[in-house]
């Protein structure tokens, strides 16, 4: 089994939870990709104007972990933009990952979530399921270590 974990992160939030699961997921022996989402030149915080960069190729992926940010209460628009352009997800499975800064998943979380479910399902994949991982508060490496395994264990099947 093939695993690619694709992630845009523009502050690192959600690359360090990715970066933390390649490497658990590596440790049990799988063969696993971590790949970003990059844009060509800048982008103002938030701002809907952008430009993608050559997209990942997730040809080769049997699993795939999608991981994006939360922004104003939706998916990052980033991420929206590259899931509407990345081709068909026919026959892959999928797990997403979703950063947040509010400490409860119903101010975000779960909505950007499920736009990642339909994203994906409309390019074909089978989405297994999600996790978000709230920034604010104490007992953040804890929340993400909770991730972390959750995020394994559907990856894992
Ligand atoms: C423009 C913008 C809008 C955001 N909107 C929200 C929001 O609505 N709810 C929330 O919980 N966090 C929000 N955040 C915080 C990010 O979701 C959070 O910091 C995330 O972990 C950043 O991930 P990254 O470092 O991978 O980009 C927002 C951040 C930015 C820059």
């Amino acid at each position: 089994m093939k695993i690619g974990i694709v992630v845009y992160s523009q502050t690192g939030n959600t690359l360090s939870v990715a970066t933390k699961l390649k490497e658990k997921l590596a440790a049990a022996g799988h063969s696993v990709a971590l790949e970003q989402v990059k844009l060509v030149g800048e982008r103002k915080s938030g701002s809907r104007e952008f430009q993608l960069g050559s997209l990942p190729d997730v040809t080769p992926y049997d699993v795939l972990v999608i991981g994006a940010a939360v922004e104003a209460f939706s998916l990052s628009a980033v991420m929206t933009k590259c899931l509407g352009e990345i081709g068909s997800l026919e026959k892959k499975s999928v797990v997403c990952l979703i950063t947040q800064a509010f400490p409860f998943a119903w101010l975000g979380g779960n909505r950007a979530a499920l736009q990642m479910r339909k994203l994906c399902e409309s390019k074909g994949a089978a989405v297994r399921g999600a996790a978000v991982v709230n920034w604010m508060g104490k007992g953040l490496d804890r929340r993400i270590a909770n991730g972390v395994e959750r995020l394994s264990k559907l990856v894992s099947g």
